[in-house]
């Protein structure tokens, strides 16, 4: 039997600094050994853990799409270990264990229009989710996409935010809490207020939603304003971790593992769950 605690090693290939702070960037990473690359199947919404060794680990949702040959990281300075991976310089070999967890429910979605309902730097995995549905295109309806932040230098992956603005293929409004008189972007306001102007269609439709505590929390009523149904919408949680793997009670909420039975759950399936996340 092989250790799941054993991590894949991986080199860093290209660090990208995505906000004005320097306290975000974006790690991509290529298989030391090509052939693990095959192994490392994974689904928009999963996530992995990171090493250095000599320091230690941390989880981080995968911000890459399943056919992109690099996997992508974007990770937020916050404590010890990550502090040591903004120091990583490019050639750099760590380690890298998973994917682990669910991941957004895209067979569901298959068919259906998707609205997704971003804020700041928890874009990640619905950056994944972009890319993934862009080169699936006409498996969706249509795709809306809100997203905002603090302000512009706070946006994630802003070239491709620009090429998206352009695309027929989806339609993204993209805003920020307060103008600077930054020229982009143009639009003012909070997410859960902008995506009430935006008014996605509810029916046939599947919302995933990723954000801070706060914009979750005004996101659900817009949504179910709406007419979303708990079961039409979906929220991918942060719940501290140790193991990733369901051993070591870290994650949970009541009887379930963020771990291993999410981190993406239905409103419906939350609203039956301790309210503790
Ligand atoms: C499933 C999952 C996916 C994640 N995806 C990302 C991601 O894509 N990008 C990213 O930057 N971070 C992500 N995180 C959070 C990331 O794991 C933590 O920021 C990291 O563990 C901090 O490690 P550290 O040693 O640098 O800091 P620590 O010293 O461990 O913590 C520094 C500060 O961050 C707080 N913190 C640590 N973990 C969390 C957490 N899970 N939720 C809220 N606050 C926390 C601590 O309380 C402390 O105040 C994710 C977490 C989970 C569980
Ligand atoms: S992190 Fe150990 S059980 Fe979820």
């Amino acid at each position: 039997m092989t250790n799941p605690y054993i991590p894949w090693p991986v080199r860093v290939e290209r660090v990208t600094i995505e906000n004005d702070a320097h306290d975000l960037k974006t790690f991509e990473l290529s298989f030391v050994n090509p052939a693990d690359r095959e192994s490392f199947r994974f689904a928009p919404g999963q996530f992995g853990f990171l090493s250095i060794s000599g320091v230690g680990e941390a989880p981080f949702g995968i911000a890459s799409a399943p056919h992109e040959d690099r996997i992508w990281y974007t990770v937020k300075r916050a404590g010890a270990f990550t502090t040591a991976l903004h120091e990583i310089e490019t050639g750099t070999t760590i380690g890298m264990r998973g994917p682990y967890g669910n991941s957004y429910p895209l067979d569901l979605a298959k068919g259906k229009d998707l609205v997704i309902v971003s804020g700041g730097f928890s874009f990640t995995t619905l950056r994944s989710t972009v890319v993934h549905v862009l080169k699936h295109r006409s498996e969706f309806g249509k795709l809306t996409v809100v997203y905002g932040a603090r302000s512009a230098g706070e946006l994630l992956y802003k070239d491709e935010l620009h090429a998206w603005e352009k695309s027929a293929d989806l339609h993204l409004v993209v805003c920020v809490d307060r103008l600077s008189g930054a020229p982009w972007p143009a639009r003012e306001g909070l997410v859960p207020n902008v995506l009430k102007e935006v008014a996605p269609a509810a029916a046939n439709a599947v919302a995933l939603v990723c954000g801070p505590p706060i914009m979750i929390r005004y996101t659900h009523p817009v949504l179910e304003t709406l007419g979303f149904k708990p079961n039409q919408v979906f929220l991918s949680l942060e719940n501290r971790m140790k193991c990733g793997i369901g051993k070591c009670g870290r994650c949970n909420i009541g009887e379930k593992y963020v771990c291993k039975d999410g981190p993406v759950f239905s409103y419906e399936a939350l609203s039956k769950l301790p309210t503790d996340y």
